[in-house]
């Protein structure tokens, strides 16, 4: 659990290189998250190429990081056979949350730099990683070894929770 408390936004890499095999486990966390109806829409694209990560921090707006990183997943989805279509962003998210925690525990930076719905940013990583045209692409995925620390503490929001009712307050 301590991971998911730890997981901060990482945006200052060092240049040593990210393994295949934390890679794999990355991945595999991804697809361990849940999905509607089982549809597991979700295509994962590993860029390592650093033409691609660099016109991404050029391009994107907010991926400065990916100049300084060897490796992002690009999540994408596949709405081709899902069920309810429209809970694909529901899908992606929860891989793209899966990832980044499990990235933490593997002691990785990481960072989501949001696609989706934006679509000149959509489209940036659809161009670059050649997707085909039903292919959306959802999230970015930075990752390497971190060049900064930042702090973490456990937070409850209470004001953000009720009981039954809007606006009852609970007794936790
Ligand atoms: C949908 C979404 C899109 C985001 N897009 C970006 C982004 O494009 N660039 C970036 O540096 N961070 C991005 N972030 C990270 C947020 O800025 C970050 O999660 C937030 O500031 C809280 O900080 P923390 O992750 O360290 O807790 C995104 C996060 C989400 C959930």
């Amino acid at each position: 659990m301590n991971a998911i408390f730890k997981r901060k936004s990482i945006r200052s890499f060092k240049s040593k290189w990210v393994s295949e095999r934390l890679i794999k486990k990355i991945l595999m966390a991804g697809m361990a998250a849940p999905s509607s109806w089982n549809s597991k829409p979700w295509v994962f694209i590993v860029i390592r190429d650093k033409k691609i990560l660099d016109e991404i921090a050029e391009k994107h707006g907010y991926a400065n990081m990916c100049r300084e990183s060897n490796c992002a997943i690009l999540v994408c989805g596949n709405p081709e056979n899902m069920k309810e279509k429209d809970f694909l962003p529901q899908d992606c998210s929860a891989a793209t949350e899966n990832m980044l925690i499990e990235a933490t525990y593997l002691g990785l930076g990481s960072v989501w730099v949001g696609l989706f719905p934006k679509e000149d940013r959509m489209n940036l990583l659809k161009q670059l990683v050649s997707l085909p045209e039903n292919i959306i692409p959802f999230s970015l995925v930075v990752l390497g070894y971190p060049a900064e620390k930042k702090k973490w503490k456990k937070s409850y929001y209470g004001d953000k929770v009720y009981l039954d009712k809007w606006g009852n307050k609970p007794k936790i």
